[in-house]
């Protein structure tokens, strides 16, 4: 669920190309479950029909300071009041200046003068005018009065020149304005929380081209970070290597082996609250790890010797003092008395077990299904849901949310 559920948003659209998209921003913020109120430049109603924006936004847009037909006068103070964040995109380079400069002549910088909450702003124009000394002052006014602006990225412009001043795609503008609400919203039940979350494989070289690893790929343990992100938590993410990308507002630390993935979790953890395992960590490592690619040439049979990796969650869980710590289980045969087994050897308060042989669950899949062993004797299965959720069904049991 979106953070973004029930707030008030206003959002400006002003009278650049890039108004289009501003019709999918507001598709996005009402999915999200946002009640969003539309204000046009006359400008704006140019590039955008407002019969499109009420349509979706269920709301009469508002435009001017009458509406000419019933001489209603549209409030900007109220609607200041009424918004919990105003996001104008796209933003021109005239309305930034405007704005800049406190000339309230159209509703949307009158609207824009008497907002409470946080502004965003998502400028769109031509790389010339982005470039110009005169639009970067105005920015740069925008951000020194507390305006939160969502740059825009580069690429084929409306002139069909190429460069910096395309309009953020909804996507982001939606994440910044998620991102800023974890950040302030103080009632979120791990506010103030520090989490470490270790995730993916981990890979032993063999020799300059060759490595031992296994088939995590990532997508349990950024589910996790991400979960633990939407409750307010501040998430340190040690991975190993995926292709994944890093969920939005987490801080990722990317490691290779096991050793590397001890050293950034041990630091992590001295100022984390919590900690999850969920890496797939080798076991074992070549002892020694050839300089040369290794010749196909010779025997047969060839044989590495390795040896035992540390246990990045057994090591952590020994000095935990107060926090909390929860492993997995990936298991073939008999999971729970290996899950519970592990539990305790690891110093844990859980254990999340999943089982190689389950439908749907474990490595590379989209879902999983997990049972959660506490040190308490409790013992909860979930069926087969997306990792998402999955990993939101975690979050809620180990940190007691429900
Ligand atoms: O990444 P995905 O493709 O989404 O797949 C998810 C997953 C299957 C990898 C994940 O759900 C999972 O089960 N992760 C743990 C895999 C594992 O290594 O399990 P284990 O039973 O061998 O290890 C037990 C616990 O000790 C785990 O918390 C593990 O992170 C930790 N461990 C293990 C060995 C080691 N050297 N250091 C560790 O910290």
């Amino acid at each position: 669920m979106s953070i973004l559920k029930g707030k008030h948003i206003i959002l400006g659209i002003t009278g650049g190309i890039a108004a289009y998209k501003s019709v999918y921003l507001l598709r996005l913020l009402v999915k999200a479950g946002a009640e969003v109120q539309v204000v046009i430049t006359p400008s704006g109603r140019e590039f955008i029909t407002p019969v499109t924006l009420s349509s979706l936004s269920g709301r009469p847009v508002i435009s001017e300071f009458f509406t000419a037909n019933t001489g209603q006068w549209n409030s900007h103070v109220d609607l200041g009041l009424w918004a919990d964040a105003m996001v104008i995109a796209p933003a021109t380079a005239s309305t930034i200046g405007k704005m800049a400069g406190g000339i309230a002549d159209n509703m949307l910088v009158t609207t824009y003068l008497s907002a409470k909450e946080q502004v965003f702003v998502a400028p769109a124009m031509d790389l010339d005018m982005w470039a110009h000394p005169s639009t970067q002052r105005n920015v740069a006014t925008l951000r020194a009065d507390g305006v939160e602006i969502v740059e825009p990225g580069s690429g084929e412009l409306a002139s069909h020149l190429c460069g910096k001043g395309r309009m953020a795609e909804p996507e982001q503008i939606v994440e910044a304005l998620e991102q800023w609400f974890l950040r302030h919203d103080t009632t979120l039940p791990l506010k103030g929380k520090r989490i470490l979350i270790t995730a993916g494989p981990t890979y032993e070289n063999i020799d300059p081209v060759r490595f031992i690893g296994n088939h995590s790929s990532g997508k349990m343990g950024y589910a996790l970070a991400a979960a633990c992100r939407e409750q307010g938590a501040e998430v340190v993410l040690v991975s190993g290597p995926v292709s994944l990308p890093a969920p939005a507002g987490v801080e990722r630390v990317s490691v290779t082996s096991a050793c590397e993935m001890l050293e950034a979790s041990r630091r992590a953890f001295d100022t984390c609250h919590a900690a999850i395992f969920c890496a797939a960590v080798a076991d074992y490592a070549p002892a020694v790890v050839a300089e040369s690619k290794i010749k196909r040439e010779g025997a047969e049979i060839m044989c590495i010797e390795l040896k035992r990796n540390p246990d990045i969650a057994a090591s952590l869980s020994r000095e935990k003092g107060k926090r909390l710590t929860i492993g997995f289980a990936l298991e073939t045969d008999n999971g729970a008395d290996n899950a519970r087994r592990k539990l305790e050897a690891k110093n844990l308060d859980w254990v999340v077990l999943n089982r190689l042989g389950d439908p749907g669950a474990g490595f590379g899949v989209d879902t999983n299904s997990v049972t959660l062993f506490s040190r308490g004797g409790e013992e909860l299965s979930f069926p087969v849901k997306s990792k998402q959720e999955v990993a939101r069904d975690i979050v809620a049991t180990v940190f007691s949310l429900r």
